[in-house]
């Protein structure tokens, strides 16, 4: 069984997904901290980002191993555990510079692939799992949010990890992001088949409660 996930940073995904899978027993992958994992290593190395070329041949070289448990994701890049290090604002500004060539697009989606065949049955979350990745997903979800929650949600999530976070430049960030999803490498589609959801007034709770009631109105999973 495969459920996909996606949506723009905050509209709530994240926490949604892994709770589904939880709640499933099913393992969870998330893509954006594939993206993150390169961005990371890109940083690393001084790489320049505008620099395509050497950031394509970083995504060709690093390895990158996610743990995909339905309670927690570890990450670790090059044998080193880097689940914290990719959540910080730096690496948030860069992924998205990563995010955007192709050739990358291309290496992570094939891996994407691999882990949905290897595992079987997830729910993998990010921005082009129903469109590109699993196109015949058993179930895709697409979830959206205001951008002032949304950006309020990231501040709470950076906080809560004890970064330094400024409301403002978070909400500076995704005005930008959003911006970027109308240009043609955007990332974030919204395939015509997947069910909308609008978090904007919703409690994380409420947001399983409903994806858990389409899981049971398909006939998957087992509660
Ligand atoms: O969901 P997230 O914030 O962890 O995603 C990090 C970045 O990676 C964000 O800029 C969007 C990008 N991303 C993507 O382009 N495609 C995906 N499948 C997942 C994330």
């Amino acid at each position: 069984m495969i459920i996909t996930i996606d949506g723009p940073a905050g509209s709530g995904k994240s926490t949604a997904a892994r709770k589904l899978a939880a709640t499933l027993g099913i393992a969870y992958l998330d893509t954006g901290a594939m993206y993150r994992a390169i961005a990371l290593a890109a940083l690393q190395q001084g790489i320049l980002l505008k620099d395509n070329d050497s950031l394509i041949s970083v995504a060709k070289t690093c390895d990158i191993e996610l743990d995909c448990g339905p309670t927690h994701t570890r990450v670790t890049l090059n044998s080193a555990d880097v689940s914290e290090a990719i959540r910080s604002m730096a690496v948030n500004q860069a992924t998205s510079f990563v995010a955007r060539i192709h050739e990358i697009r291309q290496i992570l989606v094939e891996k994407q692939r691999a882990i949905g065949r290897h595992l079987d049955s997830l729910v993998s979350e990010g921005r082009d799992q129903g469109s590109v990745v699993f196109p015949d997903a058993d179930l895709k979800f697409f979830l959206d949010a205001a951008i002032e929650k949304r950006a309020m949600r990231r501040y709470q999530e950076l906080v809560a990890d004890g970064e330094e976070a400024s409301y403002e430049l978070i909400m500076e960030n995704l005005q930008q992001r959003d911006g970027n999803d109308q240009h043609q490498w955007a990332p974030l589609l919204e395939p015509e088949s997947a069910i909308r959801i609008d978090t904007t007034q919703m409690t994380i709770h409420e947001v399983v409660e409903r994806l858990l009631e389409e899981v049971r109105k398909k006939g998957l999973g087992r509660s």
